[in-house]
């Protein structure tokens, strides 16, 4: 068995080679660029997890690992466009670097790529995994709808924003412990089980995500600081800001949130001007709580998968690291 640690390093050491062509540069240079400037893997190392917690890891399993790195990337690519952001990893978004049109086009051709993979896998639950894969992207692309649609409206639930996360973030990381775990014989229960460890961690993991956003250190988050509040973001801060700030503050939100910065400077002040009230109002500590709610539940998951303990030590460390993670 393999800890958390090592099952990264293998992957990071097998993913460093090539995974595009040399030509034509313009399209797969990018996208090269795009997986060398780092990324913590977590998608992929989540999938070998899912097998090893059952037996020993499969070359398909490798397959699917970076089949879903590759898409990963490919919806962070297009998420940055859709951002308008400028920072990934510390580095230069690929719509910024190279323009939209590239970063369009060597993310679709890195979603072929992820399932080029698949192409190759050998096992006969291959029907499962791609039904599994294709869903997940689905509903990827429909959180990533309801994220973009809620950018102008004025009032989202918290059931709406956690559903929206849900899709747009936590079905990839639950389907790949999944699909690990299909692969490594596991029972439905312990599938099911393990995709419900993953569903809740994943949505502790974005509204830790949307926490960093705002107050994590853009040194090491590698992200523009206060991204989503720049873009409207109804992210959970926000929503609950709207619930518990006074009136006068939930005015100055309504100010803020009209404001469209035209410089640095403006923005900024935007940032600035609703993280202040973020503060006032406590939601950094109504966001933490919800992150602990969520990590809680993802272990009752995983008491409920069918194993001997001492095996799921790896997704335990897993979860830890993603809950303490700056970055
Ligand atoms: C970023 O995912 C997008 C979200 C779902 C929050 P990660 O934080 O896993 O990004 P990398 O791959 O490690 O850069
Ligand atoms: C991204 O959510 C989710 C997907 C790419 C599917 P965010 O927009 O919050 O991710 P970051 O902050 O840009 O990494
Ligand atoms: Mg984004
Ligand atoms: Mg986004
Ligand atoms: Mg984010």
């Amino acid at each position: 068995m393999h800890s958390f640690t090592e099952l990264t390093n293998l992957f990071c050491q097998q993913f460093k080679e090539p995974q595009f062509p040399a030509e034509p540069g313009g399209l797969y240079e990018p996208a090269s660029y795009f997986l060398g400037i780092g990324g913590k893997r977590i998608r992929p190392v989540a999938c070998l997890m899912g097998n090893e917690l059952f037996g020993d890891i499969q070359e398909d399993s490798w397959r699917i690992a970076r089949a879903v790195e590759l898409f990963h990337n490919f919806t962070l690519m297009h998420d940055d466009i859709m951002d308008k952001a400028s920072l990934r990893r510390g580095q230069t978004t690929v719509h910024i670097r190279n323009g939209e049109n590239t970063a369009i086009l060597s993310g679709d051709v890195m979603l072929v790529q992820a399932y080029s993979c698949l192409e190759e896998l050998s096992g006969n639950y291959i029907h499962w995994i791609l039904k599994l894969f294709n869903q997940t992207a689905r509903e990827v692309c429909e959180g990533q709808q309801y994220d973009m649609d809620y950018e102008s409206r004025d009032k989202v639930t918290l059931e709406e924003y956690i559903r929206m996360i849900r899709l747009k973030t936590s079905v990839l990381l639950a389907a790949s412990l999944k699909m690990g775990a299909i692969v490594g014989g596991a029972t439905r229960h312990n599938c099911d089980r393990l995709y419900g460890f993953g569903k809740n961690l994943g949505i502790a993991f974005q509204l830790q995500d949307d926490y960093l956003d705002c107050f994590g250190d853009p040194e090491k988050f590698g992200k523009q600081p206060g991204g989503d509040i720049l873009r409207n973001k109804k992210t959970c801060l926000l929503i609950k800001a709207g619930e518990l700030a006074t009136a006068g503050d939930i005015d100055k939100l309504k100010h803020l949130l009209a404001v469209q910065p035209a410089n640095k400077t403006e923005e900024e002040q935007k940032v600035a001007g609703v993280l202040d009230i973020y503060r006032r109002t406590g939601v950094d500590n109504f966001t933490r709580e919800l992150i602990a709610d969520y990590a809680k539940r993802a272990m009752q998951h995983l008491e409920e998968v069918v194993v001997v303990n001492s095996r799921k030590q790896p997704l335990q460390d897993l979860a830890d690291y993603l809950l303490h993670r700056e970055y």
